[in-house]
């Protein structure tokens, strides 16, 4: 039963997609629609500067008179970033997230970038971890 971010990464994987604030909306959106996520990293000279999720376009675009797909990443992000650490639970995550409105959260241990987790990555957790208590659980309830 997975119940730390340790845990949830080891199965997920480390990589991180990312991206650098100067680059495009277009550019990110491009990444994000190959690699069929909803949030890049953004990330500049090694350092964490902002996260571009699906809804920081979709919320920040329709305030733009630009053309938004040229607009640089770095204009929509959301700069402040809130993280995890690895041995943080996914009851912790899943309250961070529910309680501030966010779908992804870089792990960071020590200053060290090591991964990003979802919402889906978490709920998925959590309801296999629910699956297995309401098995044992059954054990105990009498046959009728
Ligand atoms: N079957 C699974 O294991 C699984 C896991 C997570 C999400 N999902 C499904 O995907 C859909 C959308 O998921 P979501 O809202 O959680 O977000 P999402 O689409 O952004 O994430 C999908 C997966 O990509 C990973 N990911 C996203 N951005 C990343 C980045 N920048 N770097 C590295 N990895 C990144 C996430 O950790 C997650 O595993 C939902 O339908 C959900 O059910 C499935």
């Amino acid at each position: 039963m997975i119940s730390t971010v340790r845990e949830l990464l080891k199965e997920k994987g480390n990589h991180v997609w990312s991206i650098e604030p100067d680059a495009s909306a277009y550019e990110a959106l491009t990444i994000m629609a190959e690699k069929n996520i909803g949030a890049l990293l953004v990330m500049h000279k090694g350092e964490i500067v902002g996260v571009f999720s699906e809804r920081d376009y979709a919320r920040n675009s329709i305030q733009e008179d630009r053309n938004n797909l040229i607009v640089p990443v770095g204009d929509f992000m959301t700069r402040n970033v809130l993280y995890v650490s690895p041995e943080s639970t996914m009851e912790e995550c899943m309250a961070l997230m529910t309680g501030k409105h966010v779908r992804h959260l870089p792990v960071i241990d020590n200053n060290r970038l090591l991964g990003l987790i979802s919402i889906g990555d978490v709920v998925k957790r959590i309801i296999s971890a629910q699956k297995i208590v309401i098995s044992e659980l059954e054990k105990y309830v009498p046959k009728k």
